[in-house]
């Protein structure tokens, strides 16, 4: 599929995974994206998952028949993009690998490949192709250490690894001018907070020295290639990592027979009748962690509730404060809830794990006993409403 002049797309979709790192649900596939630039030189940027070599050759053949691949640009060595790198190597063995000294170390831990003629650049090289020249930046922690970016000045084009990239196969176009491309954008923010949530501070890093290159096309791993939403993606980007969020409040919940349930419906009421418009409420034995942490990400406001359980807190609740206190999720406005039966320590667990999260409280934590009484509903009506007043204000 070509992109422009000398440049194709020769990714896969996976539409079979059900979960992405074996953690993160994949409902709508996912896609592996791999770009071909065919110059006096030719060069591979990243490969695909290897279950999809047989498609990925056939698609790199469809373009240059049997002329051979100069170079192979390693942007990130996560087995998603560099898991074809073997074979790609034993189908074009005159390939010269191209990646800094982290990715080179990499190479030769997972698949053994190093190779004499291997091009090891440091931040800021340059490889000609003929028409276009590529620069190397690196970009540590997006996602993995080694990770870098490709840029090819001739037409603005980053070759930006995970960043900037989504979770969603590709159905049937490939350059967001192409399509309707909202659901990708939605995608993207769930890949930001499953994916990059802990790198808020390497991607803010890489923003800034990212915005010297004019970049006028994004061409990521995974979904479309981005061109009149280049500005947009970048939005999003700054908006999560600097913790920019819009009014909003995600009640995040588990109940085992109901009680935490009613508690949590009521700090949903308690912040809609104050006039909070955006409330949004996660059964966390049902929502998947990666929307949840989607939804943490964009809104301003958390409650958290759960009952006391094993002598601590409900797991699905602790579960997802582990995921919270591995992210950087900043500035939200935080209230919390929690009953028991005979010994409390729900709402002991959820306020020891805000030691590490350092959310801003923005009201008392509700705790009951047993049912949930009619004055426990009203507490959590009234801290549905301290949270709404917080992040309208
Ligand atoms: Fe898409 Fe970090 O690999």
């Amino acid at each position: 599929m070509k992109i422009r002049e000398n440049l194709y797309y020769v990714g896969v979709n996976d539409r079979v995974k059900h979960r992405f790192e074996g953690l993160w649900h994949l409902p709508h596939g996912v896609s592996y994206n791999s770009y071909l630039i065919d110059d006096e030189k030719v060069a591979l940027v990243d490969t695909v998952d290897v279950a999809f070599f047989a498609e990925y050759l056939e698609k790199i053949r469809a373009v240059l028949g049997d002329r051979p691949v100069d170079y192979l640009i390693i942007n990130h060595m996560e087995p998603d993009h560099s898991g074809a790198l073997s074979l790609i190597r034993k189908y074009y063995p005159e390939i010269r690998l191209v990646g800094n000294r982290k990715t080179m170390e990499m190479v030769g831990g997972f698949y053994g490949a190093n190779s004499e003629g291997d091009i090891v650049v440091a931040d800021g090289d340059a490889l000609s192709l003929g028409r276009s020249t590529l620069t190397f930046h690196l970009a540590p922690m997006l996602h993995w250490p080694e990770t870098m970016v490709t840029y090819d000045a001739a037409d603005g084009t980053l070759f930006s690894g995970d960043a900037f990239g989504c979770f969603g196969a590709l159905n049937g176009a490939v350059m967001d001018t192409a399509m309707d491309y909202e659901h990708y954008i939605s995608e993207m923010e769930r890949y930001f907070a499953a994916i990059l949530g802990k790198f808020c501070a390497p991607v803010r890093t890489a923003l800034a020295k990212l915005s010297a290159l004019d970049i006028r096309m994004i061409c990521s791993t995974h979904g479309p290639v981005w061109t009149e939403a280049v500005p947009r993606v970048v939005d999003v980007y700054r908006r999560f990592s600097e913790g920019v969020t819009v009014p909003g409040l995600v009640v995040c919940y588990g109940s085992m027979y109901g009680n935490t349930q009613r508690v949590a419906e009521a700090v949903a009421e308690g912040a809609a009748a104050a006039g909070l418009r955006k409330v949004i409420v996660h059964n966390l034995s049902v929502s998947q962690p990666s929307f949840v942490l989607a939804d943490i990400f964009r809104y301003g406001a958390l409650a958290v509730g759960g009952p006391t359980y094993n002598g601590g807190l409900f797991p699905v609740v602790e579960d997802l404060l582990k995921r919270l206190a591995h992210r950087e999720v900043r500035g939200r406005k935080l209230a919390f809830f929690g009953g028991y039966t005979w010994s409390s320590q729900a709402v002991k667990t959820i306020a020891a794990y805000n030691g590490h999260m350092k959310m801003e409280m923005a009201a008392e934590p509700v705790e009951w006993k047993q049912g949930a009484s009619a004055d426990a509903l009203e507490r959590g009506r009234a801290l549905g409403k301290a949270l709404a007043e917080a992040v309208m204000n």
